[in-house]
């Protein structure tokens, strides 16, 4: 049973809506006025308030919209207006309306939204989030929100015993896995867990290093070795004594340097470029890769002998789709960390605030409803943790409330179609496939722009309708004209203006 209270001061809205929503699962209650509606509401507790905006006296809509948000953020309300300038609409959802409505209703309309609101409460109502301590203290401290690993997927449970029986060994670990899935958090973890954690961690990205600097960055040079080599400098294996080296992507490495990178494990030695003195390497190498290095061991590309050094200890990150159970944790994990990341002073960065500060959160971290979490759990997450959390970033952004809905969540993750542009939900295309209300689909788009700031609306719309219509006619501008309703020579501007004909190679 779901309740609604309408506040209108109109009896005959009272009325329409006592018609339209005499449904078994719902109960409807009226109200006269904002302040009426306001007494009634903690005794009520409804699931969903609607709210005239222009009452006869007494508040507007929108002042009692803003006090039922003072005393309630979660409460679901959707304000109706029957001089529906945008600037009542804006500030409406500026002030967390759920949603607005324009005076006349059109019965089916006012049905759609409404069921479709309450539909949203229930999911709010299940919605779930990390737990706090009370008094609304974090259960993290920033300085564990970069180094947790979040997991308990019967293969992550693998990977940390892997880290706790050889972490306080030096041997040569080799992580291996997609990109986005955790191998810099799980090299950090062993270092942070062995006898050198009081030494530094320097990672080394072996592939955004260009060849010819590479030796000297991981080595240093001694004065005169290259042109520009002015003083003598360290590398990072003598600038990570005593501590942990990480040398990621080293399925990127050029056979010179797997030879030079072999010849220090074999040794525990290493001379500076131009220079004799043999130097101990007092390191643990860390390494890393996206590849498969079997493969590129077999096409030639990667010394055998290195692999099999490095190869002391394996541990492979699973893909986060190989492990959906872990998306639940992962994803309440990620919506505590950015509230803990908002509640700290902006300038502040990493470790903020100094010994002991415990931030309090200034809002506490949403939750998400169960349908957008089952979302999250059936997408193939391609780019893995890192996708998760970008994504989870950006939709904290685009929620209105504290609570995630699945309406939030991009048409990708939501299957809504093809990962590239925005596609209407089923709620904006009608049984008969054709679209209902043009308003839902400019909503949809509007929610899709607001993710990608650099969009331009207008042209991108127009671009991708030409785009459409002209490959629903196999190229036929004739055709292509008339479906978009402008004339065949606007058509051509059009697709010059775009400059469609590169990509459609037609025209
Ligand atoms: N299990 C996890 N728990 C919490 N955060 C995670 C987890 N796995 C990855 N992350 C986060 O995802 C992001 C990517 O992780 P990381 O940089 O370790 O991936 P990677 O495997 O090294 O990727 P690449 O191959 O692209 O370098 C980081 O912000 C990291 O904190
Ligand atoms: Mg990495």
């Amino acid at each position: 049973m779901s309740k609604l209270l309408l506040i209108d001061d109109d009896r005959d809205v009272h009325y329409a809506f006592q018609r339209s929503f005499d449904m078994p699962e719902i109960e409807l209650t009226t109200a006269p006025s904002g302040e009426e509606g306001l007494r009634i509401i903690p005794k009520l507790k409804p699931d969903l308030v609607l709210l005239d905006n222009r009452m006869g006296t007494g508040m507007t809509g929108l002042e009692t919209l803003r006090r039922i948000r003072q005393s309630d953020s979660k409460l679901l309300v959707i304000l109706m207006t029957a001089y529906g300038t945008t600037q009542t609409a804006i500030q409406a959802m500026k002030l967390g309306a759920y949603d607005y409505l324009l005076k006349p209703f059109d019965v089916p309309k006012l049905k759609e939204v409404v069921l479709n609101a309450l539909k949203a409460a229930r999911e709010m109502r299940e919605g779930t989030r990390y737990n706090f301590e009370p008094g609304g203290r974090p259960l993290l401290q920033p300085e564990d929100l970069e180094s947790e690993i979040v997991g308990q997927s019967a293969p992550m449970r693998e990977v940390f015993k892997l880290i706790g029986q050889f972490a306080s060994t030096d041997t040569t670990v080799l992580i291996t896995g997609e990109s986005g899935t955790g191998k810099e958090l799980v090299a950090k973890a062993i270092w942070q867990h062995s006898d050198r954690s009081k030494g530094p961690f320097v990672a080394m990205n072996c592939a955004a290093i260009p060849e010819q600097l590479l030796e000297s960055e991981l080595f240093g040079h001694e004065r005169g070795a290259f042109t520009g080599a002015v003083n003598p400098r360290a590398g990072k294996f003598e600038q990570c004594k005593g501590g942990v080296i990480f040398l990621d992507e080293i399925g990127d490495m050029t056979p010179p340097t797997q030879t030079k990178i072999l010849r220090v494990l074999q040794s525990r030695k290493f001379e500076r470029v131009g220079g004799n003195a043999s130097i101990d390497a007092d390191v643990r190498v860390i390494a890393a890769t996206n590849k498969v290095l079997e493969q590129a061991v077999a096409a030639g590309e990667f010394r055998e002998d290195l692999f099999y050094r490095l190869h002391g200890v394996r541990i492979h990150m699973p893909p986060l789709r190989e492990r959906k159970d872990d998306i639940p944790l992962l994803v309440k994990y990620f919506l505590h960390k950015l509230a803990v990341r908002d509640s700290l002073p902006s300038t502040s960065g990493r470790g903020a605030g100094g010994e002991g500060h415990v931030p309090v959160l200034s809002a506490p971290a949403k939750s998400i409803a169960s349908s957008a979490m089952k979302a999250l759990e059936r997408y193939h997450w391609p780019g893995n943790v890192r996708e998760l959390e970008s994504q989870l970033r950006r939709v904290c952004v685009v929620a209105q409330g504290d609570v995630v809905l699945t309406k939030d969540l991009p048409p990708e993750i939501t299957g809504g179609g093809a990962a590239t542009g925005p596609v209407l939900s089923a709620e904006a295309v009608t049984s008969e496939g054709g679209v209902s209300d043009l308003s839902v689909v400019a909503r949809q788009l509007f929610q899709w722009a607001r993710r990608d700031p650099k969009l331009k609306i207008i042209p991108a719309v127009e671009r991708e309708l030409v785009i459409q219509a002209l490959k629903e006619t196999e190229g036929n501008q004739v055709h292509a004209a008339k479906l978009l309703g402008i004339t065949r020579a606007t058509l051509r501007k059009r697709v010059e203006k775009h400059g469609i004909q590169r990509e459609l190679k037609i025209l």
